[in-house]
């Protein structure tokens, strides 16, 4: 019986160290140690023999009954664990090469055209001098609307444009908001800084609006902005024209019109022609033919003031291009939805890596 034990050992331990697959070991398991498996039938047996051979047959059984278990368990976790391996190493992705990518017949990235077009224009202000300065999307009221020459009751203040958040313990005119505009920045970038200076800042914009195919609730827009001594209009005017000369390669038609916006006075409206439909009217230009494109205008002295600066002694403009507009004019996208898809069908039209 001992002899038959330990052969049954020998015979466990080769059969185990041959298999490797999980269905195999679950067989094996249930060959030796089941209700009819090998190990059960020597312990039904011992009823059968002698108390003496019983009393050390009986714990040597249960001996080899309890190891058989524990061998089973860990050639189980082993084959788990490479069963993961092998996973892990076919799903194998180098995603700094994209060859590896292509070979896998695996689509690789672009960059997403607001990109491209922001470091274009980046470039363009950089060249002329600009710093490029970045703000917070959550403002409060004195940087969104009070500072900027936004009184309490003007309809820009209405709860349907603006984006409040909770807000229980904000102190009096500090009420927390997403920012309607960039021009947030102007505030901020004044008070960090001593004239004459110059700066853009792109970046995201939120209003509580229904959408269309030229309206989405995030978007984006650069603040543009330049205060120094004698500062004209026409210089306004001349920075407007070379920015969209550079950034469409081409003269574009351009209208100005006179253009309400309290931080600035006079204000202008800046179109273009419609690039989607070439001015003969589109849903993009809402069939007039022309996009607003760069709100502008000489600074309000409230708001220099309320960036630290003297009026009496300082002047400049500001604009806010909408460049998710221009983005669309660029590259003839019809709906400013698009762009915040995150479907990949449309990102990848435009130049990959
Ligand atoms: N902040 C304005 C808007 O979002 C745009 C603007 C910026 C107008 C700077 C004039 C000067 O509509």
């Amino acid at each position: 019986m001992l002899e038959k034990l330990s052969e049954l050992e020998k015979e466990f331990e080769t059969s185990l160290g041959s298999l490797d697959a999980q269905a195999d070991v679950l067989n094996l398991k249930s060959l030796y140690l089941g209700k009819k498996g090998k190990i059960s039938e020597i312990l039904k047996s011992l009823k059968d023999v002698d108390p003496e051979t019983r009393r050390t047959l009986g714990p040597k059984a249960n001996e080899i009954k309890s190891n058989f278990q524990t061998l089973i368990n860990n050639k189980l976790d082993s084959i788990d664990i490479s069963v993961i391996n092998e996973k892990l190493k076919e799903s194998r992705i180098d995603i700094t090469f994209t060859d590896d990518l292509k070979e896998k017949g695996l689509f690789h990235g672009g960059y997403h055209p607001r990109t491209l077009v922001q470091r274009e224009i980046e470039d363009i202000f950089l060249s002329m001098g600009f710093e490029v300065l970045d703000g917070p999307h959550i403002e409060d009221e004195f940087y969104n609307f009070e500072a900027l020459n936004i009184p309490g009751d003007h309809p820009a203040r209405d709860m349907q444009d603006t984006f409040w958040l909770e807000d229980p313990d904000s102190e009096e005119g500090k009420k927390h908001l997403l920012r309607t505009h960039t021009s947030t920045i102007q505030i901020r970038g004044m008070l960090e800084r001593k004239p004459p200076f110059r700066f853009i800042a792109p970046g995201t914009a939120f209003r509580c609006e229904r959408t269309d195919a030229s309206h989405e609730m995030v978007f984006n827009q650069l603040e543009g902005m330049m205060v120094g001594k004698n500062i004209s209009v026409s210089n306004l005017i001349y920075f407007m024209k070379t920015i969209l000369k550079e950034i469409f390669k081409t003269d574009v038609k351009v209208r100005l019109r006179p253009g309400f916006f309290p931080f600035v006075e006079p204000g202008f409206e800046l179109d273009i022609e419609c690039l989607i439909c070439k001015g003969k009217g589109c849903s993009v230009c809402k069939q007039s033919g022309w996009v607003e494109l760069l709100p502008c205008g000489m600074v309000h002295p409230n708001v220099l003031k309320s960036g630290g600066i003297d009026p009496e002694e300082y002047n400049g403009f500001a604009f806010g291009l909408g460049s998710d507009r221009l983005v669309m004019m660029k590259y003839g996208i019809e709906d400013i939805r698009h762009l915040q898809s995150g479907d990949l069908r449309f990102n990848s039209q435009f130049e990959s890596y």
